[in-house]
């Protein structure tokens, strides 16, 4: 209406919570639910000692794993974004100086990113959980599974335990792993409502 001041509401509900995660300043695209799951899981599972994220987006959760080397300086964390233009030149820095914290800026699916991811699993002294979070999970799960090892750990996320069912995409994307008797379900029991996070483990 004329003369009316429209007001936009700086904090739009749907954000809340969500897109603009930030826990240290850099913007992740989950839920504080997630920031707490996958942390939680880390912490209770201190064999753990690599997380590859496929997709760092802005490197919000990135920069809370790195984080998370000052205190293990055993673990490491190894992410992929093919959007270079989110790269932080602080956060690259500070890598720089901390030998298990990388970022490659390329694309997930390129041969020599392929690569180098298997051989920071393949070095890793303890458990490695490769997180598919780009833009085209099926495809990360159907790549990055073979480079995992005995123990080792597949994470999705926006895949729903809830929803584990043969009508669910989601499921259909990982039963072929669970029925070929090489990875069980591993999904938290508190992860099992609202987190919209799965878990597979490598067991043969
Ligand atoms: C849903 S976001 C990931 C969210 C992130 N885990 C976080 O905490 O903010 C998906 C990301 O995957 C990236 N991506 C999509 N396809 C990719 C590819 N082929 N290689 C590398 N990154 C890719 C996108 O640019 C985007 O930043």
């Amino acid at each position: 209406m004329m003369g009316e001041k429209q007001v936009r509401d700086p904090w739009p509900e749907e954000k809340r919570g969500w897109v603009y995660v930030r826990p240290v300043g850099l913007e992740s695209a989950t839920t504080w639910r997630n920031v707490a799951d996958v942390t939680n899981f880390l912490f209770d599972n201190p064999q753990v000692k690599l997380v590859v994220e496929i997709g760092a987006n802005f490197c919000g959760f990135a920069a809370l794993l790195i984080a998370r080397t000052i205190v293990f300086p055993d673990f490491g964390y190894l992410g992929i974004e093919k959007e270079i233009y989110r790269k932080n030149a602080n956060l690259e820095f500070y890598m720089a100086s901390r030998p298990r914290c990388r970022v490659i800026w390329d694309d997930c699916f390129a041969a020599p990113v392929k690569a180098e991811v298997k051989a920071w699993v393949d070095a890793t002294a303890g458990h490695a959980l490769i997180w598919c979070d780009g833009n085209n999970k099926p495809e990360e799960i159907r790549q990055y599974h073979p480079f995992l090892r005995v123990g080792d750990y597949l994470m999705m996320h926006d895949y729903s335990h809830e929803k584990l069912c043969d009508e669910n995409p989601s499921w259909q994307d990982c039963k072929p792993l669970v029925e070929s008797g090489k990875f069980q379900i591993a999904t938290p029991d508190y992860w099992a409502v609202g987190a919209m996070m799965f878990l597979l483990r490598k067991i043969h």
